[in-house]
C-alpha cells in the first residue's frame, strides 16, 4: 500500500518575498536528525529460511522495514525565476544538510551489516566530476575512453595472487556487488556443464537460488549443521541420487546469517567419494562476505583456485571497505570464452553480467589495497576476530544466548524483543536469531554502548517474568541458547 507522500516545501513564502537565500533556522535546522519513524508492516508472509526462500506449507510473521512513501523527497518543478533568486538551491542544500546529518547518525548505530564504515577517499573527491564507465571486458579497451581500466585490472591481479593464478590463468571483472558475481559464477559453471544441477547448503546466500530460477536450472537445497556449515553427509546423498548429471556446487565462504564457511576440502572429497571427476563438476565460491578474511585466518580452509574451484567472489564494500556496493569476480581463463561474444559497436567483448560498469568502484579499491596491503588486511582480520569474540563473552556473561563461529566475526544472538531496538542498531535478523558483524571500524567502545543498551532493555522487556527470553537452541545448538529451559539443563 502506497503512503501519503511528504512534499517538502520548496521555499516558504515569506523567504521568497525577501529574495533571501540562506537558510532560515525557522524553517529547518539542518543540524536536527531526523528521528526514524517507526510503524513496522507486520506481514502475514511465507517462513523464509536463510536463503531468502519460502519454505513450503508454513507460514510466519515477519516485519518488514517501513514504507518509504510516507516520508520519501518529493521531486518539485523548479519555480520560473529560481535561477535569479537561488531560492531551490538553498532548499536543496538545506535538505542535504539534513541528510548527512541523519547518514552520521545511522553510521555511528550500524552494527548489523558486514560493511566496514571506516575509511578515507578524500583523495577522490577530485574524481566526482568524471562519468567513469569500463563497460565491456576490463582487458579489452572499449571506444568509451572515460574509464578506469588500469585500476580494474591491477586490482583483479592483486585478488587473482590472492587465490594463487597467475596473470594469464584468469579472467575476472569489477561487479557492482557480490550477488552480481555469483550471478555471473553460477553462469559461467552454467556454461561449462550445461546440464549441471545446482547444489547449495539451504543457509546460502538467496542470490544463489535466484541465479537457479533466471537461469531455469535444476537446483538442490542441501541440509547445513548447527553452525550453518553445509551437511556434506546430506550433500553426499543428493549427489548419490543424481549422479547421471554433472554438478554446480556454491560454497560459503561465510554465511549471510551465521557467518559459517563451508568446508571446501570436504565438499570435493565428497564428491570425488561419489564419482564426480573434476571435469563432472564446477565449484563456485561465494566469498562476498570472508572472502578477503579467510586468507588471514591461520585455521581457516584455504581457498585457491590451487583447488578444483572454477571461480570465487567478493564483496568490494563489505570487508574492504568501499563506499559504493561493488564486488570482485574471478574465475578460470579457459571458462571465459563459453559464456564471450564480441560486440562492434563497443570494440570489446560481452563477457559480464551488466553492461555500464561503475568505473568509480576500482579505483576505491585500488586506493584501499595500495593503503592497507596485505598486513593491513591481517592485522584488520586480527581486530575484528578479536572484538567479535569480546561481544559474544559480555553476551553470554549478561545471561544472552550468543554463538560465534570459529572463522567469523558473526556474533548470532538471541533477537531483541524490541523492534524499535533492532531498529536503531540495524540488527539482520531471522526468526528467533539476530547478529552483529563485527568489522574494522566496530570499536569496543561502540559494542560497549550497544551491550550496556540492550542489557538495560532486557530488564524492562523480561521484567515481570511474564515474558520470556526466546529459546534459540534450534538456530544455534542447546549448548548456546541461555533460555530458562537450557540454563536449568
Ligand atoms: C554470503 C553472501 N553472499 C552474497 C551476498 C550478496 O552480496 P551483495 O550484497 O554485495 O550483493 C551476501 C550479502 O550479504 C552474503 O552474505
Amino acid at each position: 500500500m502506497v503512503g501519503s507522500v511528504v512534499e517538502v516545501e520548496p521555499m516558504s513564502a515569506k523567504l521568497q518575498s525577501r529574495g533571501a537565500v540562506e537558510i532560515s533556522s525557522e524553517i529547518f535546522d539542518p543540524t536536527a536528525v531526523v528521528a526514524e519513524p517507526l510503524p513496522p508492516v507486520v506481514a502475514n508472509g511465507a517462513d523464509i529460511d536463510e536463503g531468502g526462500e519460502e519454505k513450503k506449507g508454513k507460514s510466519r510473521e515477519i516485519v518488514l522495514g517501513r514504507n518509504v512513501h510516507t516520508t520519501c523527497l518529493a521531486v518539485t518543478e523548479p519555480d520560473a525565476n529560481d535561477d535569479f533568486t537561488g531560492d531551490k538551491e538553498a532548499f536543496m542544500a538545506s535538505v542535504l544538510a539534513r541528510y548527512r546529518k541523519t547518514l552520521i547518525e545511522r553510521t555511528k548505530h550500524h552494527l548489523g551489516y558486514p560493511y566496514n564504515l571506516d575509511f578515507d577517499y578524500g583523495a577522490l573527491a577530485q574524481l566526482q566530476h568524471f562519468s567513469i564507465n569500463n563497460l565491456g571486458d576490463p582487458f579489452i579497451e572499449s571506444n568509451y575512453g572515460v574509464h578506469s581500466r588500469e585500476f580494474e585490472v591491477g586490482v583483479l591481479d592483486w585478488f587473482a595472487r590472492l587465490w594463487d593464478l597467475e596473470k594469464n590463468e584468469y579472467w575476472g571483472y569489477i561487479t557492482n556487488c557480490g550477488t552480481e558475481g555469483n550471478l555471473h559464477g553460477i553462469l559461467v559453471g552454467r556454461e561449462v556443464l550445461p546440464d549441471g544441477i545446482l547444489y547449495a547448503s539451504r543457509e546460502s546466500h538467496y542470490s544463489v537460488f535466484k541465479a537457479a530460477r533466471m537461469y531455469r536450472m535444476d537446483s538442490v537445497k542441501v541440509g547445513t549443521l548447527v553452525s550453518g556449515e553445509i551437511d556434506c553427509a546430506d550433500f553426499k546423498v543428493q549427489l548419490l541420487a543424481n549422479k547421471d548429471k554433472p554438478a554446480i556446487i556454491n560454497v560459503n565462504i561465510g554465511t549471510t546469517v551465521k557467518g559459517a564457511v563451508d568446508d571446501l576440502d570436504l565438499v570435493i572429497q565428497t564428491l570425488e567419494e561419489c564419482g564426480f571427476t573434476h571435469d563432472r563438476f564446477y565449484i563456485h565460491c561465494d566469498g562476498a562476505l570472508f572472502g578477503l578474511m579467510m586468507p588471514f585466518v591461520k585455521r581457516a580452509p584455504k581457498v585457491t583456485f590451487k583447488k578444483p574451484i572454477g571461480s570465487v567472489s567478493v564483496s568490494g564494500h563489505k570487508f574492504v571497505g568501499c563506499p559504493m556496493p561493488c564486488g570482485v569476480q574471478i574465475t578460470r581463463i579457459e571458462h571465459i570464452n563459453a559464456l564471450s561474444r564480441n560486440v562492434e559497436y563497443l570494440a570489446s567483448r560481452d563477457a559480464t553480467i551488466m553492461g555500464s560498469r561503475n568505473g568509480h568502484a576500482p579505483i576505491f579499491l585500488w586506493y584501499t589495497l595500495n593503503r592497507k596491503g596485505y598486513k593491513g588486511f591481517q592485522k584488520e582480520v586480527q581486530k575484528c576476530l578479536r572484538n567479535a569474540h569480546y561481544l559474544k563473552d559480555r553476551l553470554l556473561d549478561a545471561g544472552i544466548s550468543a554463538m560465534l563461529n570459529e572463522l567469523s566475526s558473526t556474533v548470532v544472538f538471541e533477537r531483541p524483543l524490541e523492534e524499535e531496538f533492532v531498529r536503531r542498531w540495524q540488527l539482520a535478523c531471522q526468526g528467533n536469531i539476530a547478529h552483529v558483524v563485527v568489522m574494522p571500524n566496530v570499536t569496543i567502545e561502540k559494542l560497549d554502548d550497544f551491550l550496556s543498551e540492550l542489557v538495560e532493555k532486557r530488564s524492562t522487556w523480561f521484567q515481570d517474568g511474564k515474558v520470556q527470553p526466546p529459546c534459540v537452541a534450534a538456530d544455534i545448538g542447546g549448548e548456546s541458547c541461555l533460555c530458562a529451559l537450557h540454563r536449568a539443563a
